[in-house]
């Protein structure tokens, strides 16, 4: 269940991406997406008290790497708010150079997201937690 609505927020990312040239429907389509996330994370963290399982040390080491990688997603979300609201303010402002190759980051890290989320393809799934 994590895992399909993970890949359809990936999926809505890209959809996003590819709707680059018209602002009018790549700003709420990438807003929708950055909050889809957050929800995702928040939902993680109520159903599955994720911050506690991870503080406590004891997981596979891969699940940490899991958690880094995400953790610098939601910092590149940030920048794509950020960078994004400034070109909206004046499209020839030259963050646009920022705002594209941060863009390539987030959807390589959002695909190592998913890639690496516990019980899927690389990552042992946790004890006794949904997948
Ligand atoms: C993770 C989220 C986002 C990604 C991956 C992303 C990606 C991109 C990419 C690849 C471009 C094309 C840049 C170029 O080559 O010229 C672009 C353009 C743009 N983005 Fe984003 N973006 C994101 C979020 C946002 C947000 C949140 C906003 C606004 C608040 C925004 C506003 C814009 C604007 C105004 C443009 C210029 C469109 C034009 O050419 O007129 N983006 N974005």
């Amino acid at each position: 269940m994590l895992v399909a609505v993970s890949s359809a927020i990936v999926a809505l990312l890209l959809i996003g991406v590819s709707l680059r040239r018209s602002p009018k429907r790549h700003v709420p389509v990438m807003l929708a997406t950055i909050v889809s996330d957050l929800a995702l994370v928040g939902w993680i963290e109520i159903s599955a008290r994720a911050v506690e399982k991870a503080a406590s040390g004891t997981l596979h080491w891969g699940i940490y790497v899991h958690i880094g990688i995400a953790t610098l997603c939601i910092l590149g979300y940030v920048l794509a708010i950020v960078t994004g609201t400034k070109l909206l303010r004046d499209p020839a402002s030259p963050v646009r150079r920022i705002h594209r190759a941060n863009a390539i980051a987030v959807v390589l890290l959002r695909l190592s997201v998913l890639a690496t989320t516990p019980g899927f393809l690389i990552v042992p799934a946790i004890p006794g937690s949904a997948s």
